[in-house]
């Protein structure tokens, strides 16, 4: 059996005056398409924050691989970090710089390349996420569903072995959410990464995880195949699944 690529043992979070995390434990396995699933302001960014090492928890464990990030700072935390991408929930591009110069930024900053061989790594990457070409667009110039994908390859630039999606489809109309998707589930087998999928979204969260973990009130009330999810009669998570048609069923009352 692999070892998991994450761990996280009871991880607790108090931001504020609310307890945001508050007991999470998880394993995600190599090459799993894992999404942690949940509603607005649940606390799934604050988690994915914790996994990347960009929030310290008030208790808890997490490893990447054998790597205690919860407990990592400098150096030995930038080691790590080498090996992850990360796709922010604002895709985050640089919009005063071409796609090519975002994508290249990754490379620029922790490989001493020729313009050369960045140039080709550029090519690459675009062709990989569907924007051959691309290189001289600016940002402003292309469609939400294009800048997730500019972003995913500026995340995929420094061949990560771990990839962090937050959001990858929240803002896109349906066909560029499924091309979103069916991106990540190929970069998956293309590049044999492991991926962990934030989104509020359950067609996202059942189209592409193998698993899928429920973040709500500060546990994971759930965690299995989206087949387990559906089928779990616990009122929380069903109206979560199925939330009641807007206005309700007595919508015509009054
Ligand atoms: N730095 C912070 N200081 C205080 N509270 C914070 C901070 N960051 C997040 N929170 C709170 O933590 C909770 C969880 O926020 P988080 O952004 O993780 O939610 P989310 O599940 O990602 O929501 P969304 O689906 O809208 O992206 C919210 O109540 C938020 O206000
Ligand atoms: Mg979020």
């Amino acid at each position: 059996m692999d070892a998991p690529v994450i761990t996280v043992r009871d991880l607790r979070k108090r931001l504020g005056a609310v307890d945001v995390l508050r007991g999470i434990s998880l394993e995600v396995m190599p090459q799993e398409i894992f999404v942690i699933m949940g509603p607005s302001g649940t606390g799934k960014t604050v988690l994915l924050r914790h996994l990347i090492g960009l929030l310290t928890p008030d208790a808890g464990e997490i490893f990447l691989w054998d790597a205690p990030v919860h407990a990592l700072r400098g150096d030995d935390l930038d080691a790590v970090r080498l090996r992850i991408g990360v796709v922010f929930q604002s895709a985050a591009l640089f919009d005063s710089m071409t796609v090519a110069d975002n994508v290249a930024f990754p490379l620029r900053r922790h490989r001493a390349e020729s313009e050369v061989k960045i140039r080709e790594s550029v090519a690459t990457l675009l062709d990989l996420v569907g924007l051959t070409g691309a290189e001289e667009k600016m940002p402003a110039m292309l469609s939400g569903g294009m800048r997730k994908r500019v972003g995913i390859a500026r995340a995929l630039a420094l061949s990560p072995d771990l990839v962090f999606y937050d959001e990858p489809t929240a803002g896109l109309d349906p066909p560029a959410a499924r091309e979103v998707e069916s991106l990540i589930w190929r970069l998956r087998s293309d590049l044999a990464v492991t991926s962990v999928v934030v989104t509020h979204d359950l067609w996202t969260a059942f189209g592409i995880g193998d698993r899928v973990a429920v973040l709500m009130d500060g546990t994971l009330l759930a965690i299995g195949t989206p087949r387990d999810i559906m089928a779990d009669p616990r009122p929380q998570l069903q109206e979560f699944i199925h939330p009641p048609p807007v206005g309700g069923e007595r919508g015509g009352e009054g």
